[in-house]
């Protein structure tokens, strides 16, 4: 995974739309404690959205595999509030191949409630997408609960082309992934960063549609 741009080096900081920031990076074992107090800054709603369950707490397997990924079939990106001398988890995205069509992964997200709707989601999954992309997975499919607004809301601003599938109390998100070219960074080395690149890109293949592009643009060129 080391010729990845999103590897176990990959690191940003971005700024949300309230000024805070928040660093960026992938998931890591000892990220187990983060991952454990992130859950309980996510209200019971917003638990049920993402596990389709109550889950109060995680179980050491669940934190296990929550954080012991491979970063290439199983890959997730943390974002992170840092103090001085403490950090505060935020947010977490992640992808899953399918193991019978591995050009498709399973996607899931959840920012604590503190920090919605100030782009840290749409910020994360256009990061999961170029990881993917990276990775020669051309689609996601989310199983969200029906009735999932916010999600569903990010996802068509992100995706010109996101097909939705009702299926009883769930629905399937069919997003595409743009195919762009991920940067390597060793051709390019005084270029634009990575993301910032890959994101220019997308839009320029006409593939990725951000409603709010100023906005990602503006927040990506602040930092
Ligand atoms: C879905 C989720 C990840 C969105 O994260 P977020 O950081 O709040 O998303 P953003 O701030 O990037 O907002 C994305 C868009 O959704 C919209 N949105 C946010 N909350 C919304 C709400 N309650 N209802 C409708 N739209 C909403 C925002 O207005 C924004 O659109 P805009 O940019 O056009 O204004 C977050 O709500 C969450 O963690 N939910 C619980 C877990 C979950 O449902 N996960 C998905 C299934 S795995």
């Amino acid at each position: 995974m080391d010729h990845f741009y999103y590897n176990r080096d990959y690191q940003e900081t971005i700024v949300l739309s309230d000024g805070t920031s928040a660093v960026l990076r992938c998931v890591r074992p000892e990220d187990k404690d983060l991952l454990q107090e992130g859950l309980q800054h996510l209200s019971p709603d917003g638990r049920y959205r993402r596990f389709f369950s109550p889950k109060p707490v995680l179980s050491e397997r669940e934190l296990k595999f929550l954080t012991e990924v491979d970063g290439v079939n199983h890959v997730a990106i943390g974002a992170l509030r840092q103090g001085q001398e403490d950090q505060f988890g935020l947010a977490i995205a992640r992808f899953i191949r399918l193991k019978d069509k591995p050009d498709t992964a399973e996607p899931a997200i959840a920012v604590v409630d503190e920090a919605q709707g100030k782009g840290l989601g749409t910020a994360l999954f256009l990061r999961l997408m170029a990881a993917a992309r990276e990775r020669d997975i051309r689609r996601f499919r989310a199983e969200i609960l029906a009735g999932n607004e916010p999600i569903k809301h990010l996802l068509r601003d992100l995706s010109s082309e996101v097909s939705i599938e009702p299926r009883g109390r769930e629905e399937i998100i069919n997003v595409p992934i743009p195919d762009f070219t991920p940067v390597n960074l060793e051709d390019h080395p005084a270029a634009v960063s990575g993301p910032f690149r890959q994101i220019m890109e997308a839009l320029n293949s006409g593939g990725l549609l951000i409603r709010n592009t100023w906005r990602v643009l503006r927040d990506l060129l602040s930092n």
